[in-house]
């Protein structure tokens, strides 16, 4: 049977790389990203999905202003939350599988080692309440509903999105000769999208469902990924660590929220990349472009 997909959010660092990754397993791949729609837009999202036929819904579509979403809650549960309804209502009027992502923030980060799917989420943000609220919705109307949860995300379609992603954060603050302090005091495990791409794609094909944790597999501080992009970039920024006490931020974020890849492991998932090399591979990538640009 010839397989066709849906991927809102197809313009964000997550949506590019599950577009490539489906059209490269021969998929017909029907890509909307924000301009060409809206996900919280309930009739379009409904007649999007029935026009298409497709078996397979992805959506990476995600309002990610964890600090923003403080002063605005009800922008980040439209997005969210809301609009996960919408695809969740559409997708069981057409069958399709929904495959949607949510966060480690639906963690209060106390655990202290990696989380597993078992755990028992407690949001501390407005954020992280509108994902968790987003994984209710598709797990409610949905039996087949595949969420993964993930943390961190970097991948090269950041370095030409509006909110990027920390590598290019801390590269542009380099380029920028400002000082750079970052947190040590807390831990993520930042995730490469390509490898989250492929790994969505064997999930699928395995006709997966469910929760499943897809974090970088590497607990790290934000400091020490910082230290880690600088070293593998050849740069020597005034890099120095600094703690939440003194690093105030809007909204509170877990202080431990690396995730445990044990179930998707289990399934027979390769295990994510080390960090260093899908930063190494991102910094390539990023060259590539540079170089492109200049020529
Ligand atoms: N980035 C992270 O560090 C991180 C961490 C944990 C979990 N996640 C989750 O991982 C998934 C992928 O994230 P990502 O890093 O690829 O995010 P991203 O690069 O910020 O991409 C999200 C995309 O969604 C679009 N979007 C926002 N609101 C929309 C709406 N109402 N309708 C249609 N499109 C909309 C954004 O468009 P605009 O740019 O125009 O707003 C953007 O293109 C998301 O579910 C996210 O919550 C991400």
């Amino acid at each position: 049977m010839h397989q066709k997909a849906v991927i809102f959010g197809g313009g964000g660092q997550l949506g590019v790389e599950l577009c490539r990754e489906f059209e490269r397993r021969k998929w017909t791949v029907q890509r909307f990203d924000r301009h060409s729609l809206d996900i919280t837009d309930a009739a379009r999202v409904e007649e999007a999905i029935a026009k298409t036929d497709a078996q397979v819904v992805l959506n990476a579509a995600a309002y990610n202003q964890v600090d923003i979403a403080e002063k605005e809650p009800l922008a980040a549960y439209q997005a969210n939350a809301l609009a996960v309804r919408n695809l969740a209502l559409a997708c069981r009027q057409t069958g399709a599988q929904l495959v949607h992502y949510s966060t480690d923030y639906v963690f209060d980060g106390t655990k202290g080692v990696p989380y597993v799917e078992t755990d028992t989420p407690h949001p501390l943000g407005a954020y992280a309440v509108s994902k968790l609220a987003g994984e209710l919705y598709a797990q409610a109307y949905l039996s087949d509903a595949l969420i993964v949860r993930t943390s961190g995300v970097f991948g090269p379609g950041g370095m030409f999105t509006p909110r990027g992603n920390f590598v290019e954060l801390m590269l542009r603050m380099a380029k920028a000769n400002s000082p750079i302090r970052v947190v040590a005091d807390h831990v993520a495990s930042p995730t490469y999208a390509p490898a989250m791409a492929s790994r969505t794609a064997d999930l699928v094909s395995q006709n997966q469902r469910g929760l499943f944790h897809m974090g970088g597999g590497q607990p790290i501080s934000w400091f020490d990924y910082a230290k880690l992009i600088f070293d593998l970039a050849g740069l020597k920024p005034s890099l120095t660590p600094t703690d939440e006490r003194e690093y105030r931020t809007a909204a509170r974020r877990p202080k431990f929220s690396a995730l445990s890849n044990s179930k998707l492991e289990g399934a027979g998932i390769a295990v994510m990349p080390p960090l260093r090399e899908a930063v190494q591979e991102y910094l390539a990538s990023r060259e590539h472009v540079t170089a492109h640009r200049s020529s």
